[in-house]
């Protein structure tokens, strides 16, 4: 079980749920969000924290298949849930490939939530238009301002 920088007297609770495939247990004090576990406690930082309110969508996971905000995503939220983070998609995967293909990690800050976001479109849609890459990318910042690369890499996947 995975939470010991926690000091004694803290009061925590244990949460059971399955990330990236594989069992897992935490033991977190309450109000503890989905990204400070991810992050602090089980040092999986490849989910990156921006603005920590919902406005970025750095932190973008896919919890049951579905894309939320990890930094307002309590753990008690997620027990007995499936987690998926940018770590548990396959390097290999046509999305990654096209990535690099194009050059669409540029600082690299927003890169996992943009990429998580994108492969739970090609898992509804595996041919996405511009439009509908557009729309599936609009919660997610690139401080960057370089959508059209990003954009790119995607519609390539979609094709691949
Ligand atoms: S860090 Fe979660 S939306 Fe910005
Ligand atoms: S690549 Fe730099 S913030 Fe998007």
């Amino acid at each position: 079980m995975y939470g010991l920088k926690f000091p004694h007297s803290a009061r925590t609770r244990e949460i059971r749920f399955v990330l990236n495939g594989s069992e897992t247990s935490v033991r977190v004090p309450p109000g503890y969000t989905l990204l400070e576990t991810l992050r602090y406690v089980l040092r999986m930082t490849g989910t990156k924290e921006g603005c920590a309110r919902g406005d970025c969508g750095e932190c973008t996971v896919l919890v049951d298949g579905v894309p939320v905000h990890a930094c307002l995503t309590l753990m008690s939220q997620v027990e007995g849930r499936s987690v998926l983070t940018v770590e548990g998609i396959d390097r290999q995967h046509r999305l990654i490939r096209a990535f690099v293909e194009e050059g669409a990690v540029q600082c690299g800050h927003c890169t996992p939530g943009i990429v998580v976001a994108a492969y739970h479109l090609l898992s509804q849609v595996p041919r996405p238009t511009e439009e509908q890459v557009r729309e599936a990318l609009r919660g997610n910042l690139c401080r960057c301002t370089g959508y059209v690369k990003i954009i790119r890499a995607v519609l390539k996947a979609g094709e691949a």
